[in-house]
């Protein structure tokens, strides 16, 4: 009987329950779970502090890595290494924070083999983000290692941007609120590191430019700030909404220095993108992974981390074993 976290509407919330085979989704692919993690949208999702989940019971975790158990699908067969990120999984269908899931055989990705199942959801969700955005970066043409940079960097999402940015051979300047991760940003391979409160205030509509790219996880204010500050012809990842939906900017950036926001989205992106983009991914080296910040957990600790997450006292990735 496979353990998961079920989310119901009436306290307690969050239980970790058995399910009953007879309990998973009917759907084409069964696939045994190694690894799924904690993202941003799962936070919102385990505490129902965003309107994430409409649908009770059910199973929270937008990604996981895996392997297949049994198939009903010719793409697939047992003992297939897969790795499942978006498409509205733990969101509108049961997710990834249980032992064993039911899913669609269009959602997977085979797992690139130098990727171990841990390594693949080391990155997950935030790592594949990431990388779109560096893939989105480059096919606008970001010029080789020009300064670029991040904000958010102590996040799934950001800290990722950091090291893969590094590893890439950019400049990369990050932006936190976490004073105390300076040194650790510094060991991802941020040049410099930059208060959050800098990005706060309200901007003039263009500011001195300092960058020519930038991967922003924030939103808001911040994201206005950073549209303010790009040089001639820059290029901005916009991805996230960490510190708001609003964007309260003008369109000098736009009109007199030509910057262009560049959306990403990870949940829809096409087969093909994705699969590119583990292909990118598969091939960093072990260091990355090395100085990755992990906290390991089982499910019975995922409410306490999202709670954790959504307060800002979560740096790095947070790596879920459901057998643990
Ligand atoms: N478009 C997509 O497909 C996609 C995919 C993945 C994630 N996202 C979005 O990207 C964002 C980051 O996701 P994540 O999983 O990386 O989350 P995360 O690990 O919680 O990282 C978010 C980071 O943003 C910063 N932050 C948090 N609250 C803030 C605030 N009020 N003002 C300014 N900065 C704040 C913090 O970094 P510092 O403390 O270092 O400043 C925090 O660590 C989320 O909005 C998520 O929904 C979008």
């Amino acid at each position: 009987m496979p353990r998961a976290l079920m989310l119901h509407e009436e306290a307690p919330r969050c239980r970790v329950i058995d399910l009953a085979s007879t309990d998973l989704p009917h759907r084409a692919v069964s696939v045994d779970i190694d690894y799924s993690d904690l993202n941003y949208k799962d936070a919102l999702a385990v505490t129902g502090k965003g309107k994430i989940v409409r649908d009770y019971p059910f199973v929270p975790g937008i990604d996981f890595a895996g392997t297949v158990r049994e198939s009903h699908h010719e793409q697939y067969a047992p003992g297939d290494r897969v790795i499942l990120t978006g498409w509205g999984v733990g969101e509108r269908y049961w997710g990834g924070y249980a032992e064993t899931m039911n899913v669609d055989a269009e959602w997977l990705v085979p797992c690139p083999q130098p990727l171990s199942m841990r390594k693949a959801m080391l990155l997950g969700t935030a790592g594949l983000t990431a990388m779109l955005c560096v893939l989105r970066l480059e096919a606008a043409g970001l010029p080789a290692g020009s300064a670029v940079l991040v904000t958010g960097a102590t996040g799934g999402v950001g800290s990722w941007a950091v090291s893969i940015l590094h590893h890439l051979g950019y400049e990369v300047h990050a932006v936190t609120g976490k004073i105390e991760q300076h040194d650790w940003l510094e060991r991802l391979g941020a040049r410099q590191v930059l208060d959050r409160s800098e990005f706060e205030g309200q901007p003039r509509p263009l500011e001195k430019g300092r960058w020519i790219g930038a991967i922003d996880s924030v939103g808001g204010l911040t994201l206005a700030n950073v549209l303010a500050r790009m040089e001639y012809h820059g290029l901005v990842a916009a991805v996230g909404l960490a510190g708001g939906t609003d964007l309260p900017t003008t369109v000098m950036p736009f009109i007199l220095r030509g910057v262009s926001l560049l959306g990403t989205d990870s949940v829809m992106i096409p087969f093909e993108h994705r699969r590119a983009a583990w292909h990118r991914l598969s091939a960093l080296p072990n260091g990355l992974f090395e100085r990755m910040a992990v906290d390991e957990i089982g499910l019975d600790r995922i409410e306490e981390r999202a709670e954790a997450m959504l307060a800002g006292k979560v740096h790095g990735r947070v790596l879920i074993n459901p057998k643990r």
